[in-house]
C-alpha cells in the first residue's frame, strides 16, 4: 500500500470505510431518513477520494449518491471537487484541523455548476467531523450539510449523519 502523501495525515482518519445514517429536511420537502455508507481511500498522492451511497432508511430505495476528491493542499488547506448523479456538481474550500479526539473539516463551496435539467443549486456548506478516537465506543463521523437551492437563496439545513468505522 502506498505510504501516505504528508499534505493527507490530517485526513489520515477518514481512510476506511463508514456506515451509519441520517435525517435529511427542507422547507420544500417532507423529512426524510437514510443509511449511508462512505469509503475514503487514497493512492499516495495529496488527495483522498471519498465515494458515498446512501438508501432510503424505510424502503431501502437507492437515494443520494456521490463520488469526489479532498485535495489536501498544505497548511490545513483543502479543496473538495464533487459529482452527483442528480447533475449537481461542486467546487468547495475550507480547511481540515486536528481536535483533542479526530478531526474538523469545515467546506463552502466556491463554484456550484448543475447540467441543464438538475435541480437549481446555488451554494452548499459541509461539515465533516470525526470524534471519538481512543473511545472505547471508537470513532465516529459526523456529516452536516446546507445548501441554497430551489428558490431558497440562503443556506438552510438539509443533512446530519452519523457514521461508525467499519473494521
Ligand atoms: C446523504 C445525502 C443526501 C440524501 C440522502 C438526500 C436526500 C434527498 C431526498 C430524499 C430529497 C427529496 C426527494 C427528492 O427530490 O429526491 C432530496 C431533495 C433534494 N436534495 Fe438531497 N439528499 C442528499 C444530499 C444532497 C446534496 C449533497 C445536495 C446538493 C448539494 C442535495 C440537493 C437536493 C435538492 C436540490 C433537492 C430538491 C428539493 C426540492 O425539489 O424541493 N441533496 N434530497
Amino acid at each position: 500500500m502506498a505510504e501516505l502523501h504528508p499534505h493527507c495525515v490530517p485526513l489520515a482518519p477518514l481512510l476506511g470505510t463508514w456506515q451509519g445514517g441520517g435525517t435529511g429536511q427542507y422547507p420544500t420537502i417532507d423529512d426524510f431518513s437514510y443509511t449511508e455508507e462512505l469509503t475514503f481511500g487514497h493512492v499516495g498522492k495529496p488527495f483522498v477520494s471519498m465515494i458515498q451511497r446512501t438508501r432510503n432508511a424505510v424502503t431501502g430505495e437507492p437515494l443520494h449518491s456521490e463520488a469526489g476528491y479532498l485535495r489536501a493542499v498544505g497548511d490545513g488547506q483543502i479543496e473538495l471537487s464533487l459529482a452527483q448523479p442528480s447533475g449537481v456538481t461542486e467546487i468547495c474550500l475550507g480547511t481540515v484541523r486536528t481536535t483533542a479526539d479526530g478531526l474538523a473539516i469545515e467546506l463552502a463551496s466556491e463554484h456550484v455548476a448543475l447540467t441543464p435539467t438538475a435541480k437549481e443549486v446555488t451554494s452548499v456548506r459541509r461539515e465533516l467531523s470525526i470524534v471519538g478516537i481512543g473511545s472505547s465506543k471508537g470513532p465516529r463521523l459526523v456529516s452536516e450539510l446546507w445548501m441554497a437551492a430551489v428558490g431558497h437563496g440562503e443556506l438552510l439545513h438539509h443533512l446530519r449523519g452519523e457514521l461508525t468505522l467499519q473494521a
